[in-house]
């Protein structure tokens, strides 16, 4: 599926095969608003976006590693937080948008 990251400075589109976690496809591509620090492990939090209200079901459960790793983002917590490596690319087109800082 066609993922779009937006960022503050615009959005980016990347063809992400499904089942990719959107942390690495945006690191393989250099987008500058994901860091991905701890490799995907949800040690982090520097992978942090925000997903669509209606784009819950699309992902896996959040685990109590990636909830409580949300709790120590750089940029506001909200409903729609998760971690992009703990997110396979659905088999749809996606847009996600990336918080003010990692
Ligand atoms: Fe570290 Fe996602 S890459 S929490």
């Amino acid at each position: 599926p066609k993922v779009t990251f937006r960022a503050p400075d615009g959005d980016r589109t990347l063809d992400v095969p499904p089942g990719t976690p959107l942390m690495q496809a945006a690191v393989d591509d250099a987008i500058d608003g994901i860091v991905g620090e701890c490799g995907g492990n949800a040690m982090c939090a520097t992978c942090h976006v925000y997903v669509p209200a209606d784009a819950a079901d699309d992902f896996p459960p959040m685990s109590e590693a990636e909830d409580e790793m949300l709790n120590c983002t750089a940029s506001e917590r909200r409903p729609t937080s998760r971690l992009s490596c703990q997110l396979p690319a659905p088999v749809h087109d996606l847009l996600v948008e990336l918080p003010d800082e990692q």
